[in-house]
């Protein structure tokens, strides 16, 4: 499964020359896979796994107490909180993900409601799909059998990334678990839909979207999903219906949004490595509609921590002020400056990194005011590196903590990599911060 393993590779950008994960020996995978069962029902670019998630938690939660996440992503942490008995509740700014984390945290459906909505789902959506090819082969086919493309955004890029007829077929299963009454059941099947828009369009992860060599003209739709959802289904049933510890998820931009009053923070940020989620997860947010227009995904873009050159905006220059006031910051903006002398690309990776500290800084000083003096804030970081300038995200983003009041108490190295371009290796990090008593 070499796309899977190098999914977390790509973080660095770099090749992957060696995994040495120096404190917890037992994490296999660097990703979730279908291997998984739950934390697996949605394949996520970044996330970490459920064993490293669980393993971290049992360390830094001793007593129990109640686990933070501001940037829940596909709920690895809530869906380990959950199974350690351990309340949680997070934000993530994406609608889409925060509907994956629920899907995934809500125990309570009874299972013979899921199959019961599965055999309706299907054998309504088939009655419409059956006679679908005839009717419809390209996009303007597909606008005059829509009469007009308002339910799938006249956005050009996005139709050179799926077929019309895929689009249609997706659309009239949508339609179908949209009927569904129950809201929970409804999620967890609009999850399984998730699960196979990507093997439905022209695109593949490795890691990051992109084209396939080959355009995928049509696909099994309702084939496939009913793979993907029994599967869920048959792992679903295995959970454990009588946990009802709270995992709670709201869609919220840590950077101004406040923690309820957390014993302690298990996350991973975005890293600073040119990755743009928004992007990453452009189906879904259009097809399940997330998204509507360019100015919906826009403002999604603008409220993310800037990780990608992609997402530096004026309207957030303060994070780059607010960057720039630590030193070390300062410097690495200053040194990846100087590659880009004489250079006019478009992007700036120089801003980006001096807006994404910046940005940190704001989320991580509303952890420090809602945390209990001892509290406990532990971020999973890799480093990245820019025209050939490391940037140290785990130190960075240390002295950044340390300028709003937290104490770095361990960086917790679990992978090294090296690449022909550095002299230096970038490493991925569990930078752990304690609040101390002032
Ligand atoms: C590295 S991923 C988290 C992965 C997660 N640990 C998992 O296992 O799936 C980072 C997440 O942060 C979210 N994010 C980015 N900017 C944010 C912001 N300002 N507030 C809240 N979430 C944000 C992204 O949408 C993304 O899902």
């Amino acid at each position: 499964m070499d796309d899977v393993i190098s999914s977390r590779d790509a973080q660095l950008g770099m090749d992957f020359l060696s995994d040495t994960p120096k404190v917890f020996k037992s994490v296999k995978g660097t990703t979730n896979t279908s291997a998984d069962g739950v934390y697996g029902w949605y394949r996520y670019i970044q996330d970490f796994t459920g064993e490293f998630a669980e393993e971290w938690l049992t360390k830094l939660f001793p007593n129990g107490g109640s686990v933070w996440d501001p940037f829940a992503g596909s709920g690895t942490t809530l869906v380990a909180s959950k199974k350690l008995g351990l309340p949680s509740a997070g934000f993530d700014v994406s609608p889409f993900m925060v509907d994956v984390v629920r899907a995934k945290t809500d125990w309570s459906i009874d299972p013979t409601l899921l199959t019961k909505a599965i055999d309706t789902v299907l054998s309504r959506a088939q009655v419409e799909a059956e006679p679908l090819s005839e009717r419809l082969v390209t996009w303007s086919d597909y606008d005059d059998v829509m009469q007009a493309s308002t339910d799938f955004p006249g956005d050009t890029k996005l139709r050179k990334w799926i077929s019309p007829v895929v689009v249609r077929r997706l659309q009239i299963l949508i339609d179908s678990i949209d009927a569904v009454v129950d809201e929970r059941v409804r999620r967890f099947l609009r999850l399984g839909v998730a699960g196979v828009l990507v093997p439905a369009s022209n695109m593949a992860l490795r890691p990051n979207i992109c084209y396939k060599t080959k355009a995928t003209l049509d696909y099994p739709v309702l084939k496939e999903f009913s793979i993907r959802i029994r599967r869920m289904v048959s792992e679903y049933i295995k959970l454990d219906h009588g946990n009802n510890v709270p995992a709670l998820i709201e869609v919220g931009d840590s950077r101004t949004a406040r923690p309820e009053v957390p014993t302690g923070i298990f996350t991973s940020p975005p890293y600073p490595n040119d990755m743009e989620y928004v992007h990453q997860t452009r189906l879904e947010l259009a097809l399940l509609n997330y998204v509507n227009d360019k100015k919906g995904l826009t403002s999604l873009k603008k409220a993310m921590i800037s990780s990608s050159v992609k997402l530096v905006y004026n309207d957030n220059a303060w994070q780059k002020d607010l960057g720039l006031e630590v030193s070390s910051v300062a410097k690495a903006y200053g040194d990846v400056n100087k590659t880009l002398e004489g250079k006019n690309w478009g992007w700036n990776p120089a801003d980006m990194v001096a807006q994404y500290f910046g940005g940190m800084r704001a989320v991580m000083r509303t952890w420090h005011e809602r945390l209990p003096v001892g509290g406990v804030a532990a971020v999973v970081i890799g480093d990245s590196a820019f025209n050939g300038i490391k940037v140290a995200t785990d130190v960075l983003l240390g002295e950044c903590a340390e300028m709003d009041g937290f104490k770095v108490e361990d960086i917790a190295v679990f992978r090294e990599r090296w690449n022909t371009k550095h002299t230096e290796t970038l490493r991925e990090s569990v930078v752990v911060l304690r609040k101390g008593q002032h």
